[in-house]
């Protein structure tokens, strides 16, 4: 059951408002009140003023609802009584079906009594049709690709290896039916993967280089291609140049780059957009081995640039070298990497917001507009041409460390360096989003998902980018 706040909404028959009156409802979006019924609970849904019921509101409302809802096995929602024409019937369904999945969702793997969730069945009334039906199908399809996500990134940084996060993706591609190549060790060497081997050389464990590809079905007019890079490292301990204590404790959500390129891939064939789209994902730890790079040593990178490494926990930057390059050259129209790259962006924009940077206006504008239309927000940076020379190194091509301001605008401008000339690139630090230790509506504690939906949208409706 849906309220709106304010004139202009007609209240449900049988629903007494001194009730809820009484106990201070007001109808705020997400704002969840449980009344007795004629012969059932009633919850009650606030959506904020009539004029002002967006996506987001509803599914923020939504999410509420299913949290709410946990200890009931089935429901009825009536939610759409409330969504004025303003807002398309089939937006607000996609919505209201994804907060429901995602408020819902929590991570039980390692409890020994998991919270229980009874919740299965969820029964939508008000009007539609078959386009409504698809939109909801839609939204609990998009919501289950950012629950793998999640799921992915909240397993420990000790159990989801990096050989695991591959065999995981070689599960979903076979699943999906899409193209998959992982390279392990030695394919790695053989690519001549320098900044994944050096980041890898403290680790017990081998890395993996996944890809993993979709191509529309013979009759869908192709619109290009677009390669999606997500950074992969399974867990950053920062490497000699070690993190803090406090600073490691998250560092499992050092792979929410890729955990959401796997997770567009897990829904990719029932979104179906009209695009070829390759997801490249470098996995490694950062750890501290006997024989971990040293600060000073220099890595040749996959595009042949050397880079002289000062600080061996800014170690994104250098495995997305490799899978930028590697992504380059195909010649796709379309690059966006993301990753989860500088503590300075999330000191920028906290925690609910990622940097958004690029090399052409038209494809970070498309981004830009996915953020707008999915509610994962996105802030525009630049990459100041003249801060380039902050990563001049005396002995390599680059440094991979600027000064101690701008850090994100510096990673950004480090990873310029190995998209080919001419491609449309885009870069989203996703530090703050990816991880958070606050519920707050569609979002759950832990990996967030960020990016899921944002680049599943950004596909369906992608048109090639002028190159720059
Ligand atoms: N994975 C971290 C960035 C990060 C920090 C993500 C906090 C999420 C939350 C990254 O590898 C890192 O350590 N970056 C360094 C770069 C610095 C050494 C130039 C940082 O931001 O401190
Ligand atoms: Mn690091
Ligand atoms: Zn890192």
């Amino acid at each position: 059951m849906g309220v709106c706040s304010g004139d202009g909404f007609d209240w449900p028959e049988g629903l007494d408002r001194r009730v809820l009156d009484g106990r201070g409802f007001e109808a705020k979006p997400g704002q969840v009140e449980i009344v007795s019924g004629a012969d059932r609970p009633v919850a009650v849904v606030g959506l904020g003023p009539p004029g002002q019921v967006t996506a987001a509101v509803v599914r923020r409302a939504g999410a509420e609802l299913a949290r709410s809802a946990k200890r009931l096995r089935r429901i009825t929602v009536s939610v759409l009584d409330a969504v004025h024409s303003e807002l398309d019937r089939r937006e607000a369904l996609r919505a209201l079906a994804e907060g429901m999945v995602l408020g819902s969702y929590s991570y039980g793997a390692f409890k020994t009594e998991p919270a229980p969730n009874k919740l299965a069945t969820v029964t939508i009334i008000g009007p539609g049709g078959r386009a409504v039906t698809a939109a909801l199908e839609r939204g609990r399809r998009v919501a289950e690709a950012v629950c793998f996500a999640r799921d992915l990134v909240n397993e420990p940084g000790g159990s989801l290896t990096p050989a695991r996060f591959a065999g995981i993706a070689q599960e979903v591609a076979e699943r999906e039916g899409l193209e998959v190549s992982v390279l392990d060790l030695d394919g790695i060497r053989e690519a001549g993967l320098g900044g994944l081997l050096g980041v890898n050389r403290g680790s017990e464990q081998p890395p993996r280089f996944v890809e993993v590809g979709y191509t529309p079905a013979p009759e869908v007019e192709c619109r290009g291609s677009v390669a999606l890079v997500g950074k992969g490292l399974t867990f950053d301990a920062g490497g000699l140049s070690i993190k803090t204590g406090t600073g490691m404790m998250t560092m499992k959500c050092d792979m929410s780059g890729g955990a959401a390129v796997l997770g567009v891939m897990s829904a990719i064939s029932s979104v179906a957009p009209p695009v070829r789209v390759t997801g490249y994902i470098p996995m490694t730890d950062n750890m501290l081995g006997g024989d971990a790079t040293r600060p000073g040593d220099v890595l040749t990178m996959a595009n042949g640039k050397t880079v002289e490494v000062l600080n061996t926990d800014a170690e994104g930057r250098l495995v997305l070298a490799d899978a930028l390059s590697v992504a380059c050259r195909t010649e796709p129209d379309a690059v966006v990497d993301l990753a989860t790259l500088t503590g300075a962006c999330m000191v920028a924009l906290g925690p609910r917001v990622a940097g958004l940077m690029g090399n052409n206006e038209v494809w970070v504008d498309q981004l830009a507009d996915a953020a707008e239309r999915t509610g994962e927000r996105v802030w525009r940076l630049p990459l100041p041409e003249d801060y380039r020379s902050q990563l001049e190194s005396p002995v390599a091509d680059m440094k991979n460390i600027g000064g101690p301001h701008g850090g994100a605008l510096v990673a950004g401008l480090f990873l310029s360096n190995f998209v080919a000339k001419g491609i449309p690139w885009a870069h989203l630090d996703i530090a703050g989003p990816a991880f958070t230790d606050s519920e707050d509506g569609e979002i759950t504690k832990g990996g967030t998902g960020f990016g899921v939906r944002l680049l599943l949208d950004t596909l369906e409706r992608f048109e090639p980018p002028v190159p720059a």
